[in-house]
C-alpha cells in the first residue's frame, strides 16, 4: 500500500466489487447543459477544436468503431478495477486531463475541480495554465496524489524555476506537453471572439508570459512564451532536474514513444490535444495500438480525446492503455456541478466500467485484452 493511501477508506475502495444499479448519463445533454451555464465565450473556448475540427468530430467516432466482442459463461459476481499507475495503487484506470482556465466554469476554479477528483480517489493533473496557482491546488490534495502538466518555455530559468515549485509542492509526477510548439488555429476560438476575462489571471505563469494575456487570440499570445525548439535534449534535461517521473503528452507515434523511453521518460500520453492543434493527425483510437507495441511494456501508455463513455474506456484498456484521461467531460461537470459534479462524473464512470467489463466477461482489467475488441 503506496503511504498516501494508507487509509481503511482507502484500502476498502479497492476491494472487487459488484455492479450496482444503473444511472443514467448522457454526454451529449451534459454537454448541452454546460454550454447554457458557461455562455457562448467559455463553451466556445472549452468545445472548439482546430481547424475544421474534422478531428474532433472523429476522436470519439474512432472509438466506436473498435466493437467488443464479450466474453459469456464467466463469474461476474465481484469485478476489481483497481491497477498501480507509476507505482500509485488506483481505484480505477479513470485520471483527470490537464484542461486550462478552469475559472471559466466556477469560481473556485481548479481547486474546485481538484477537490472533486480527490473526493472520487482519482488523479487530478493540474493544467500550467491554471487560474488558481499550483499551491493552492495543491492544498485540496488531501491523501490522492497529483500531477502536474508543463510547457517548456523560451525562458529556461522560468521552466527550472517552476519545476522546482512543482516538486516542492508535492505533486507526484510532471506531464510534460510536446504537441504545442507553436499554438494550433483555433477558429472557433477566433470566430467568437474568446479572451481572457478581466478577473482571471495565469498565476503559475506569471512573469514568464510577460504581459497578461489580453484580447482576442490571447491562447496564441500565451504560446509565443512556449519554445519551439523543444526537442530530445530538453526532455532529457527535464528528467534529470525534475526528480519526478515525466510523462510525455501528445505522442502518437509508436517511435516517437519509443524515443522517449528512451529519453527517460516514464510514460507517454497518447493524445492530439483534444484535437486543438493539427486538425488532420490520426485519432488517438486509432494510434493506440500503434504505440503500445512499439514501446513493448518499457513505461506506462496513457490515451486519452473523445473518450465519453465506460465503453470507451473498457475499449482503451483493450487496446492496451494502462489508464484514460477525461477533458472536456470533466469541464463540463464543474461548469454544471462544480466540485460535488465532477465528484458525480467520476463516480459515474467508475461504476459504470464495473458494468461493462461485467458485460464483457471481464473481472479484472487484465482480462480486457485485444480479442475484447476483435483483434
Ligand atoms: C479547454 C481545454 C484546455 C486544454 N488545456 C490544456 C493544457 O493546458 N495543457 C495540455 O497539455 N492539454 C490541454 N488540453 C488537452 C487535454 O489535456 C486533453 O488532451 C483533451 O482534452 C482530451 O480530449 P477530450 O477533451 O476529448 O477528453 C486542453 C483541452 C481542452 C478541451
Amino acid at each position: 500500500m503506496a503511504p498516501y493511501l494508507g487509509t481503511e477508506h482507502a484500502r476498502a475502495t479497492f476491494q472487487p466489487k459488484s455492479v450496482p444499479p444503473p444511472t443514467d448519463l448522457n454526454f451529449d445533454a451534459l454537454e448541452l447543459a454546460a454550454s447554457e451555464a458557461l455562455g457562448s465565450m467559455a463553451y466556445s473556448y472549452f468545445a472548439g477544436g482546430a481547424e475544421d475540427e474534422r478531428l474532433l468530430t472523429e476522436a470519439s467516432a474512432a472509438w466506436q468503431r473498435h466493437l467488443l466482442y464479450p466474453r459469456v459463461l464467466r463469474d461476474v459476481s465481484l469485478i476489481d478495477t483497481s491497477t498501480t499507475i507509476l507505482g500509485q495503487e488506483l481505484a480505477s484506470p479513470i485520471i483527470v486531463a490537464p484542461t486550462a482556465l478552469h475559472g471559466l466554469a466556477n469560481a473556485e476554479g481548479e481547486v474546485a475541480t481538484a477537490r472533486g477528483a480527490t473526493d472520487a480517489q482519482t488523479i487530478f493533473t493540474l493544467s500550467s495554465l491554471s487560474n488558481r496557482s499550483l499551491r493552492d491546488v495543491a492544498a485540496a490534495r488531501q491523501q490522492t496524489p497529483q500531477w502536474m502538466q508543463l510547457y517548456v518555455l523560451k525562458d529556461r530559468g522560468a521552466t527550472a524555476a517552476l519545476v522546482d515549485e512543482i516538486r516542492e509542492a508535492g505533486f507526484s509526477a510532471l506531464m510534460l506537453t510536446v504537441d504545442a510548439p507553436v499554438s494550433g488555429l483555433r477558429s472557433r476560438e477566433l470566430r467568437q471572439h474568446v479572451q481572457l476575462p478581466d478577473d482571471l489571471s495565469l498565476p503559475n505563469l506569471e512573469g514568464a508570459v510577460g504581459s497578461r494575456p489580453s484580447g482576442v487570440g490571447f491562447m496564441a499570445h500565451v504560446a509565443q512564451a512556449f519554445d519551439p525548439s523543444l526537442d530530445a535534449r530538453t526532455l532529457e534535461w527535464l528528467v534529470e532536474i525534475s526528480g519526478l517521473p515525466v510523462i510525455v503528452k501528445g505522442v502518437v507515434r509508436g517511435d516517437d514513444a519509443v524515443r522517449c523511453f528512451d529519453l527517460g521518460a516514464a510514460g507517454v500520453v497518447v493524445s492530439n490535444h483534444g484535437a486543438r492543434q493539427l486538425d488532420g493527425s490520426v485519432p488517438t483510437a486509432a494510434a493506440l495500438a500503434g504505440v503500445v507495441d512499439a514501446a513493448n511494456g518499457r513505461g506506462a501508455i496513457f490515451v486519452d480525446g473523445g473518450i465519453r463513455s465506460a465503453s470507451d474506456v473498457v475499449r482503451a484498456i483493450c487496446l492496451g492503455a494502462d489508464a484514460v484521461l477525461l477533458g472536456r467531460p470533466i469541464l463540463y461537470a464543474l461548469a454544471t456541478g462544480g466540485s460535488q459534479g465532477v465528484t458525480d462524473l467520476l463516480e459515474w464512470f467508475q461504476r459504470e466500467l464495473l458494468r461493462t467489463m461485467a458485460l464483457c466477461g471481464a473481472t479484472s482489467l487484465s482480462e480486457l485484452d485485444r480479442t475484447v475488441v476483435g483483434a
